[in-house]
């Protein structure tokens, strides 16, 4: 097959990688805003060659599309990729804001070209087992679920002032492992969030942003889940659920790569070293999902993170970020389209 890669930045890059080591992957086609991005992919990567512009990529008669670049710039590409038939994967967030998101899903909805929006956690082989155990039944009745998105350090001012704020960039990985693995919705998000008093004002302040923040999800059902998010975690990078049930609770990520130095007299775990970065503690769930796409791309399997799904997520993510701005509960059923 031949993929096209716009975006070759943090992830971009990484997907590249990703996409050249995988069989089904004959060439890749790539492009960026930056010559110093596509020279560096193209000068390690044997598979990758480069596109003049965006467009010529889209003209280049790819068999599927990976959308890596800027969230700002989601919307536009994927409106363009879709309409010329491209079976498009695009990196969460849809769009910069659900309502751009929306608009999306309206121009794009009866196209019969598939979309895979990008949410790894549903691909991490331990994710996958505790939604598993959920489904199975073995839990009994699920009553709470705790999940946790914490970066090392943050993105450059660059990436956070067009990311859509912590909510819509960092917990909506959260929003959506909660809802992928209890398989309810969310009806009504209470968030809070607070600003590093040492962070440059362009870094959060400006941005209306937040470094750290905390949301309380009401399930359709009543189940809670308590979700974290950090971009100052100096002790690694923390991607972990757990699923309390009236039988049994589970976890996923409890491994010795866990960024967490235990206080508990004589404790040996966890034994480190701790997870850097989503490349290492992700990895393996990023090339199951870009492989999934291929097959997706060649028309074997249904994409399993269409528009509609991930839209539901955005919605969270948009009351999240009302919630924590107005200091109020708020429903899903009032932002959502
Ligand atoms: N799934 C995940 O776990 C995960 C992790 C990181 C980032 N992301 C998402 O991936 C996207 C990129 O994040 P990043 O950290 O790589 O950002 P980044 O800023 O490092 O890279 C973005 C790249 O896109 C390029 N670009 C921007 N607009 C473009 C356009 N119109 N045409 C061509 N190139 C363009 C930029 O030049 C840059 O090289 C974001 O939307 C982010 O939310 C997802």
């Amino acid at each position: 097959m031949r993929i096209g890669l716009i975006g070759l930045g943090r992830i971009g890059a990484f997907h590249a990688d990703t996409l050249a080591a995988l069989s089904a992957v004959e060439e890749l086609v790539v492009v960026d805003a930056l010559d110093t991005a596509m020279k560096s992919v193209t000068e390690r990567i044997p598979k990758a060659r480069a596109a003049g512009s965006p467009d010529e990529l889209l003209d280049a008669g790819v068999d599927g599309l990976v959308i890596a670049a800027s969230t700002a710039a989601h919307a536009e590409l994927m409106l363009a990729s879709v309409k010329r038939g491209i079976p498009t994967f695009c990196e969460k967030p849809i769009a910069g804001s659900a309502r751009e998101a929306a608009s999306v899903r309206d121009e794009l909805e009866g196209a019969g070209v598939p979309i895979q929006i990008g949410y790894p956690r549903r691909f991490d082989p331990a994710f996958a087992a505790a939604r598993d155990a959920v489904r199975g039944g073995s839990l009994g009745r699920v009553h709470t679920v705790r999940s946790t998105t914490m970066d090392p350090a943050p993105p450059p001012a660059s990436y956070l002032a067009v990311s859509g704020g912590i909510f819509r960039d960092c917990a909506v990985h959260d929003f959506d492992a909660v809802r992928w693995v209890t398989g309810r919705e969310v009806v009504e998000v209470h968030a809070v969030g607070a600003v590093d008093p040492s962070a440059p004002a362009e870094l959060y302040l400006d941005n209306d942003d937040f470094s750290t923040a905390s949301t309380l999800l009401v399930m359709e059902d009543g189940t809670i889940g308590v979700v974290s998010n950090t971009r100052t975690n100096a002790r690694g990078y923390d991607v972990r659920l757990e699923v309390h049930g009236s039988d049994d609770s589970v976890a996923a990520g409890l491994d010795d790569g866990l960024p967490l130095r235990s206080t508990q007299p004589g404790a040996t775990w966890p034994a480190g070293p701790p997870h850097t970065f989503f490349m290492d503690r992700l990895a393996e769930a990023f090339r199951i999902e870009l492989e999934t796409f291929c097959a997706v791309a060649a028309g074997t399997v249904e994409s399993p993170t269409p528009l509609g799904d991930a839209l539901r997520t955005a919605w969270v993510a948009e009351a999240a970020t009302v919630s924590a701005r107005e200091r109020r509960p708020v429903r899903v059923d009032e932002v959502a389209l």
